[in-house]
């Protein structure tokens, strides 16, 4: 048996998987993010162990873990855990979605090098800067940092003792050589850094160490138990959902929003906002366009309203024409495709007539066209999408697939009841490490729906397309 783990931003969710792929047992615990300024946002990595032990430990409440062979890990990606020589955490972790380090991210990117060996542009939720923004707000703790780990690497140390990460998660640092799956001597010394601040680098399918006696014992595993590298969240949906091979791509509506594409080659194309990683699987890279609030920005508006994001969706009945009022997302910035730290959201065409449906239908549109925006960046750079698989929880809301199919234009396809995401994903990569297989074993799930773009509606979306680009135009004339 396989233990998928998978540290997301809003909780951390344990899988536990037989040997023929099916989830035996599943739970979560949830996390909250600190904003403590404007654009910042942090959390406390003994929050993720706090949460890791409760999961393990109703893990082993709902089933034995005896049979345990491998774990796998997958994690929101890019956040900076930061450890002085005795390996203690010296401030809270800085996170994907956090855009404070923006002046430092612009100041790294202006140097050429940067994109020619990481592939990407130095965008200010990258791990490089916000090391960066230490060195220049708080060059105390800056000095005492010995080594950096991404979040999920974080959790490996605590369960392993080793510190390693792998090669999909690392390419989110800006200091990865992308096309060389290795860090890069040059851009950490020029962020300041040498590679001795940097774990040890494997494949997701890789063994990256093994669970500590005392946590095996505490949970009732055995000895012995394979943790393998995992990946980054998106790379390890990415197995989870079967997105391996060329032409497959998945949309994930989660906290960020996410357009991924499985690529052979390496092909980055760091003069647009398209991210170029790593996938978690060797000899295989991906491309991605990221949205900051994704379901992020329908939770905001279900506090506002005093509902929940699930309540909200239900009330919505068929799928309509954008009306009048337009919302953008930017709550905290905007990644793919503006690389724009600075900018927030907003609603634009309120009026008497907007009720909380109409209000909902605007999120739920505004989010859509953000990921159209990363649709015709990531097509752009040549990258095909032939089939389009929807992962994340806000995928259970027919209205909001619906309208993501017809403002892409393209068939969506829903795979069947089940968690196909993150963890599962990890478990996989965590069957591969433990010798049960390779890249075949990542196969998509059976699809239970096939979601079109809805008939004569596409114009009605294209036109509201052009008005929140428009949109977005003006509001950067606004200081
Ligand atoms: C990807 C990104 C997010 C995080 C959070 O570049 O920033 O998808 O991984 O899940």
């Amino acid at each position: 048996m396989y233990i998928g783990l998978d540290l997301g931003t809003s909780g951390l969710k344990g899988v536990l998987v037989d040997g023929d792929q099916r989830i035996v047992a599943e739970t979560s615990a949830p996390l909250t993010v600190s904003r403590p300024h404007p654009g910042w946002s942090e959390q406390a990595p003994s929050d993720w162990i706090a949460a890791a032990e409760s999961v393990m430990a109703s893990l082993a409440n709902l089933h034995s873990l005896s049979g345990v062979t491998a774990i796998g890990l997958s994690g929101q990606m890019h956040g900076a855990v930061c450890l002085d020589a005795e390996h203690q955490v010296l401030r809270p972790a800085i996170l994907w979605n956090d855009t404070r380090a923006a002046e430092e991210a612009a100041t790294l990117d202006a140097d050429p090098t940067w994109r020619a060996i990481s592939g990407n542009i130095v965008f200010p939720g990258f791990t490089a800067p916000k090391i960066s923004w230490m060195q220049a707000h708080e060059p105390d703790l800056a000095s005492r940092i010995a080594t950096v780990l991404l979040p999920k690497d974080f959790l490996r140390f605590w369960l392993t003792g080793d510190m390693v990460s792998d090669v999909s998660d690392a390419a989110g640092t800006a200091w990865l050589d992308t096309g060389a799956r290795a860090w890069s001597v040059e851009l950490l010394r020029s962020g300041g850094l040498d590679t001795s601040a940097m774990p040890a680098l494997v494949e997701g399918s890789a063994v990256s160490g093994h669970l500590s006696s005392s946590l095996a014992r505490k949970w009732g595993l055995p000895d012995g138990v394979v943790v393998a590298g995992g990946g980054g969240d998106n790379a390890a949906s990415a197995v989870g959902v079967g997105v391996v091979e060329p032409g497959t791509a998945f949309v994930s509506l989660g906290t960020s929003g996410v357009l991924f594409a499985s690529t052979h080659e390496y092909s980055p194309d760091p003069g647009t906002s398209v991210h170029t990683f790593c996938h978690a699987l060797p000899g295989l890279w991906c491309q991605m366009g990221v949205i900051l609030a994704a379901t992020d920005a329908l939770s905001w508006f279900a506090r506002l309203a005093g509902s929940e994001p699930a309540a909200l969706t239900a009330e919505l009945g068929q799928l309509q024409r954008p009306g009048e009022t337009l919302f953008l997302p930017y709550l905290g910035g905007e990644r793919t495709p503006h690389n724009d730290a600075a900018v927030r959201g907003a609603f634009t065409g309120l009026s008497h007539a907007s009720d909380r449906s109409a209000v909902t239908r605007a999120v739920l549109e505004g989010v859509t066209f953000a990921f159209r925006d990363c649709y015709d960046a990531l097509t752009a750079t040549g990258t095909r999408i032939e089939r389009l698989v929807a992962v994340g929880g806000g995928s259970r809301s027919r209205y909001w697939i619906e309208c993501l199919a017809t403002a892409l234009g393209h068939e969506i396809e829903i795979p069947v009841d089940g968690d196909f995401g993150g963890a599962f994903g990890a478990a996989r990569l965590a069957m591969m490490a433990a010798g049960g297989g390779g890249a075949e074993l990542a196969t998509m799930p059976p699809i239970a729906n096939r979601v079109a773009p809805v008939a004569g509606m596409g114009p009605a979306f294209f036109d509201a397309q052009e008005r929140y680009r428009a949109t977005y135009r003006a509001l950067k004339t606004v200081d």
